[in-house]
């Protein structure tokens, strides 16, 4: 098999390169080593910023997300006794969609599979070689139990935090990875419920952090900030809508409760690594950077990745020319660390550590940010996404 792409995993990352290659007409061929029922269940993020929407838009992606997704002009933000909202469109002309990543998936998934470039599901043992020359090769074993080879003249790692490229990175460069680890994780639920907000609500409470998202009118999408330690097993569907109700609590209003149809516990982590390129293996989105959710980064980080990739690769392939390509590394991670300082901040803001002096400046930046235009306009920029 010859391609001149061959790309590794299918989430959002994987998908959208091979999309905005076969636009610019070139080849490629997407290994996955999950099934397509799996990558299309697997509940992630809900958050698109503006800039997603139009590449989604611009490669042929928009007609479902325009009609089912939800236009959201702002988030609020809450602490005991004030829900403050802040109106993005007033602070930076911005605003956000919220439309799940599955749905993101399976739009990208039926498009490639209605005539678009191959994508092959259920691969195991994706080994990538030769990326220092200009032929690099991938070999698996197909979902019928054959070993394949890929031959390619570029291998883009889009396959995650676990999957294989990161380090092969690491084997031919000085690689160097930053990371923090917190000591908080975010039980999220999906349930049967109509939103009880217009907009997402950031809840800041001396028992912990609570986010009130949704993923159409009828389904909500929770998350309660828990210990790490703590297991899914140990939460009923009551405790968790006890502790939603508490931390949510506003003169006034009520959550609504609806059947709870998936719980899960997440940790959080921010990682980066540097450099985002070996010779001609290229990664993007999770397998280089994971930011932790607060600020919804993570998707919006992996599609602007692809963008830049996507424009270096055209060069490289059509027009013989290497400045995009040298550059890529250095210019995503501008972005990324953007990104990385945002979500950090977000999370260091709204997550409670038990220390009373953290709870007392992390007020004090909230009532700074619901006071201050400059301030909140700072995270309304940040939260709909700088221009490219
Ligand atoms: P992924 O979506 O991880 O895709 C990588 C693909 O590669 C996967 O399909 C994987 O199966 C495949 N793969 C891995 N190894 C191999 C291999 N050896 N061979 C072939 N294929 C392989 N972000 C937010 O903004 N908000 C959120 O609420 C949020 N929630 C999240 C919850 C969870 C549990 C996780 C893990 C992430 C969450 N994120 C969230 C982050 C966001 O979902 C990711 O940033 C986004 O999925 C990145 O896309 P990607 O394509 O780079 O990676
Ligand atoms: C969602 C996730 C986030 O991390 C966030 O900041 C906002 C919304 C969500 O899953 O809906």
């Amino acid at each position: 098999m010859r391609t001149q792409v061959g790309i590794i995993g299918a989430g959002p990352a994987g998908l959208l390169l091979s999309r905005l290659l076969a636009l610019q007409g070139i080849d490629s061929v997407v290994l996955e080593n999950r099934s397509r029922e799996y990558v299309e269940a697997r509940i992630r993020a809900g958050i698109l910023e503006q800039n997603t929407v139009d590449v989604l838009t611009e490669a042929g992606m928009g007609d479902r997300l325009h009609r089912e997704g939800l236009e959201h002009r702002g988030i609020h933000l809450q602490y005991p006794g004030t829900r403050h909202t802040l109106d993005f469109p007033e602070l930076c002309g911005r605003r956000v969609w919220v439309y799940g990543q599955t749905e993101v998936v399976k739009d990208l998934v039926a498009a490639q599979l209605a005539g678009g470039p191959p994508l092959h599901f259920e691969v195991s043992d994706v080994a990538v070689e030769d990326v220092d020359t200009d032929s690099p090769r991938i070999r698996f074993t197909d979902a019928d139990g054959t070993a394949q080879v890929l031959e390619c003249d570029v291998v883009a790692g889009t396959d995650g935090f676990h999957g294989p490229s990161r380090a092969v990175v690491a084997e031919g460069t000085r690689q160097r990875l930053w990371e923090r680890t917190y000591p908080y994780a975010w039980l999220g639920i999906l349930a049967d419920a109509a939103p009880a907000t217009d907009e997402l609500i950031y809840a800041w409470h001396p028992e912990g952090f609570a986010l009130y998202s949704m993923r159409s009118p009828s389904v909500s999408r929770l998350y309660l900030q828990v210990d790490p330690s703590e297991r899914i097993e140990d939460w009923s569907d009551d405790r968790i809508w006890e502790g939603l109700a508490t931390r949510f609590a506003h003169e006034g209003w009520e959550i609504n409760t609806g059947p709870v149809l998936e719980k899960s516990i997440l940790p959080m982590r921010s990682f980066v690594s540097a450099p985002m390129r070996r010779g001609r293996l290229f990664l993007a989105g999770d397998a280089a950077h994971i930011v932790p959710p607060t600020g919804a980064k993570g998707l919006n980080l992996a599609v602007a990745d692809v963008v830049l990739l996507s424009r270096a690769l055209v060069r490289l392939l059509q027009e013989k020319e290497t400045d995009l390509a040298d550059a890529y590394s250095d210019t995503a991670l501008r972005r990324v660390w953007r990104a990385t300082h945002f979500s950090w901040w977000m999370t260091s803001m709204l997550h409670t550590t038990g220390d009373p002096f953290d709870a007392e400046l992390q007020l004090s930046q909230l009532r700074r940010v619901c006071s201050s235009e400059a301030a909140a306009r700072e995270l309304a920029e940040n939260y709909t996404g700088l221009p490219y």
